[in-house]
């Protein structure tokens, strides 16, 4: 890190991950472990910022990018690759008669509420406060405590219908588009009351504004992703992190009509760059990906996951920690809570800690995601670890007590 340090703010390269006092620096990566250069094992919960469904050096996507590699990693056209996984793509995400590639979930929701504003011909876009779609200033409103952004960006809290019907209905003539993280991930992993989703999406249609779907994360929920899984369609789906199979790629998704805006044959076509989009390596890698991400796949994270919520919940009992468990599927969010049922920040942080102490890598703000190569052997192991941190929290009492106050 000393080294890291004078070439790189803070060492490091990207604002999460970065921990103090002492950052981890990896070296490798196998399945579901991570190795760090001092040699620690850690069971893998960050996957990357959820990237990397079937973990660390999937041999399948190896050898799929190790092939297409010879051939060359960049063309400037379209490719036989890039079609095959843009009919995979196609058949598995609802509403997608076509997509269009880009290289990162904030290209493809940039991209997204481009295509919404030309398409209505209206400036605003509405999302949720939290909300995480990526670094696009106008998608950034809502985060670390930043208000709406005026002629731009409009806020609404997650999960309260009334209060997005109230925003859709006072600016229903300028809405572009409705913008939603079907399950909140940032800060506090928050799973949408019943109805949520496709009530928003009605009121959205409503009003002529379009259903932005980022479903970056979640598209691992059900073979179609979070609209199969909430019982809703979008106009518009971005998809991003595991879905280049651990390469970076983004898509967007929507009916042919609305894609033909960029059919460079048109009157006044929507151009769209992008120097690597739908490069060959992404395409045969994310293809892999997508393939073996099965329903049964899905099915047996989400029951890891629920054994993992299982086991932190009891050694919470245990040790007199109130451990919380939040999320959906097989993306949760693990924190402490205070007396009085708010987050516990002291806390929280101190069992973030304690959980890579006990070989347990979670993200900073108690993310918490399966990859399908979790073995049930892992799964015993993360348990004990889960334990290990809980009993290392109560035994930092005293301390967090001053801490706190
Ligand atoms: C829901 C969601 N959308 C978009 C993004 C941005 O993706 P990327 O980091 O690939 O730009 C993220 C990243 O964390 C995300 O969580």
């Amino acid at each position: 890190m000393d080294r890291a340090e004078r070439v790189m703010s803070a060492g490091s390269t990207r604002s999460f991950g970065y921990f103090t006092p002492y950052p981890l620096v990896f070296e490798r990566g196998e399945g579901s472990v991570l190795y760090d250069v001092d040699g620690n094992r850690l069971i893998d919960f960050v996957c990357n910022g959820l990237s990397l469904i079937h973990g660390h050096a999937y041999p399948p996507v190896i050898a799929a990018v190790r092939t297409a590699m010879e051939r060359g990693t960049a063309w400037p056209g379209t490719s036989e690759a890039q079609v095959a996984f843009a009919e995979l793509l196609c058949s598995r995400l609802p509403g997608a008669e076509q997509v269009r590639f880009t290289n990162t979930g904030t290209e493809a929701t940039m991209l997204a509420v481009k295509l919404a504003r030309w398409a209505t011909g209206r400036p605003l876009i509405l999302k949720a406060v939290h909300a995480y779609h990526g670094s696009f200033d106008d998608l950034e409103a809502g985060l670390g405590g930043r208000g709406e952004l005026p002629g731009r960006t409009l806020l609404a809290r997650f999960g309260d219908i009334d209060h997005w019907r109230k925003k859709i209905a006072a600016h229903a003539a300028e809405l572009a588009a409705v913008v939603i993280e079907p399950v909140l991930y940032t800060d506090n992993v928050v799973a949408p009351p019943p109805g949520f989703l496709p009530e928003l999406a009605e009121a959205a249609r409503e009003i002529g504004a379009l259903v932005v779907l980022d479903d970056c994360l979640m598209f691992r929920l059900a073979p179609g992703g979070s609209a199969e899984r909430f019982g809703f369609t979008a106009d518009v789906t971005c998809l991003g992190k595991f879905i280049g199979g651990g390469l970076p790629v983004g898509v967007i998704g929507a009916s042919a009509e609305l894609m033909r805006s960029f059919d460079p044959r048109g009157p006044k076509p929507l151009y769209h760059g992008g120097s690597f989009n739908g490069n060959p390596l992404g395409a045969v890698a994310g293809r892999v990906a997508l393939v073996d991400l099965t329903g049964e796949r899905i099915s047996r994270m989400n029951e890891q996951a629920e054994v993992l919520a299982e086991g932190i919940r009891r050694a919470g009992e245990a040790w007199g920690v109130r451990l919380t468990v939040t999320g959906e599927g097989s993306a949760r969010g693990v924190y402490v809570l205070s007396a009085d049922g708010s987050a516990d920040t002291v806390r929280s942080r101190a069992y973030y800690l304690a959980c890579i102490n006990n070989g347990v890598y979670i993200g900073g703000g108690g993310e918490m995601a399966m990859s399908t190569t979790l073995g049930e052997d892992l799964v015993a192991e993360a348990v004990a670890g889960f334990g290990g941190a809980a009993e290392d929290v109560a035994a930092a009492h005293p301390a967090l007590e001053k801490e706190s106050t």
